[in-house]
């Protein structure tokens, strides 16, 4: 309903009643001197008291809002989560049975191993389509599926992630026909998707193609401040009791008000002005990722991944940037962006950068983007030697849960004894961001290899205690 914001109301009607503040927290909403910030802040940070609701058994103002956050984004039930997109992945793995087989990709988002730790799932992975020029992870595919789901027939669980980092959307239709066909789930981490349900010319959603739960992680896109984000319930999701608890385990008895107003409110700024803002991005994006790919020097991917067997849609206002043709590596363009024109993008690599456009950014900023990179490319020409790694090993035999692993006896061995031995530590290159090693299994030949081979190049590593792979941690 736009433009109707129940919880903010009911704040904004608290503060402005100005009440002595007996309660927590303790700052009482007091004037900080020299942060004018602070103030329009603090005034709405408060907590359970009477006409405010509670997260934990929301009947009032909380309920009302979460039913029209589940309207406006194609839920049966949404539920507000204040510590991010990863406690929805949290709750929702908990919320399987312990010891129960969850099939999930093997480039999945390390929340997804916090929440194998905590509830004790046994994963069971499938390998994911790369593009391997840029030596990117961007999707799985039903025939991945199918083919790890008929050799793991014991798998209670599908739980995959689209859209990727890089916006690539996997083919969910086909994914929920093949969980349906064996009874049970797709849960899909959605986490940078949560703009979809506003413009009928981006991605469909997770639910409307049939999964049976998503997470938003709403922070990503829509104007909610950082780790407001919400779990989605379609039809099809059945375990309700346990997620509910699995929920209220996994969040804080002081969830932050202004976090939940700031989803109240965006909500219903999205309902209103979602449409409008998408268009108005989505067209910007089709008119400057061709002219960016255009440049001498450089790549902007779009209609390609399309081709790629298993991506079904891409989010326009991903805007990934190689430097195939550039004398500079991606972490020198990202540092002459941020020196040069003052562009912070959100990551880059040996051989990319990732920049997030928002459905905020104007023009002139699209231009000041293309602009930089224009001058860049012109300044560096040359021919960046990618260092790209081989395509990441199949995951070696899962002998202990990434739980059992958790609590398993650990110490380290210099990375020549490491062969045959069981990890105690996760190890992931970047790129491609996809682990090599997660607790819990066996360090095969090839993995062994593989982990000699990044030794040896020196690759950006991820997860280990010694990020040289010197010595590895492992379990006896
Ligand atoms: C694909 C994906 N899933 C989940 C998460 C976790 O989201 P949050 O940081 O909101 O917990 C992230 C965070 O970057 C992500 O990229």
């Amino acid at each position: 309903m736009a433009g109707v914001t129940p919880l903010y109301n009911a704040l904004k009607a608290y503060r402005d009643h100005r009440p002595l503040r007996l309660h927590m927290p303790g700052h009482g909403g007091i004037r900080l001197p020299g942060c004018l910030e602070w103030q329009a802040a603090a005034a709405l940070d408060v907590t359970e008291i009477p006409g405010l609701d509670d997260l934990h058994q929301p009947q009032g103002v909380i309920a009302q809002a979460q039913e029209m956050l589940a309207l406006a984004v194609g839920a049966e039930t949404s539920l507000m989560l204040v510590n991010g997109a990863s406690s929805g992945i949290h709750s929702l793995l908990l919320a399987m049975c312990d010891n129960a087989q969850v099939m999930i990709p093997r480039n999945a988002h390390r929340s997804f191993y916090g929440g194998l730790v905590i509830s004790g799932a046994w994963p069971v992975y499938i390998p994911c389509r790369q593009d391997e020029e840029l030596g990117l992870a961007l999707t799985v595919t039903a025939p991945a599926v199918e083919e790890a789901w008929g050799n793991n027939p014991q798998v209670e669980a599908l739980f995959i992630t689209s859209p990727s980092y890089y916006g690539t959307c996997a083919d969910i239709e086909a994914l929920a026909v093949i969980a349906a066909g064996r009874g049970k789930p797709l849960m899909v981490d959605e986490a940078h998707g949560a703009h979809f349900p506003f413009h009928p010319d981006y991605p469909g959603t997770a639910l409307d193609s049939g999964a049976a739960a998503s997470v938003y992680g709403l922070h990503k896109t829509w104007p909610v401040f950082t780790q407001g984000a919400c779990l989605n319930l379609g039809p099809g999701f059945t375990r309700h009791a346990a997620l509910r608890t699995a929920h209220d385990l996994l969040t804080t008895t002081s969830p932050s008000y202004p976090l939940m107003v700031s989803i109240d409110l965006a909500r219903a700024y999205m309902e209103t002005y979602g449409r409008e803002h998408l268009e108005r991005a989505r067209l910007l994006a089709a008119e400057y990722k061709p002219r960016v790919d255009s440049i001498p020097g450089l790549k902007c991917p779009q209609g390609e991944w399309l081709q790629m067997p298993g991506v079904t849609g891409l989010d326009p206002l991903k805007v990934l940037v190689g430097v195939p043709g550039l004398s500079l590596t991606g972490y020198q363009l990202d540092a002459l962006l941020r020196r040069e024109y003052r562009i912070q993008v959100e990551m880059a690599a040996e051989n990319y950068i990732l920049a997030m456009f928002s459905l905020w950014h104007e023009r002139e900023n699209w231009q000041h983007f293309y602009h930089a990179l224009e001058e860049i490319a012109m300044r560096y020409p040359g021919n960046q030697r990618c260092r790209l790694s081989p395509v990441v090993p199949p995951a070696g035999e899962v002998v202990m849960s990434p739980r059992q692993a958790f609590f398993a006896a650990k110490r380290s061995l210099p990375l020549a004894e490491c062969r045959n031995r069981v990890a105690g530590e996760m190890v992931a290159a970047y790129p491609p961001g996809i682990p090599c090693l997660v607790p819990g299994e066996r360090i095969s030949g090839e993995v062994w290899d593989y982990l000699q081979y990044l030794r040896e190049t020196g690759a950006h590593i991820q997860g280990p205690e010694q990020p040289d792979l010197g010595r590895i941690v492992i379990i006896d």
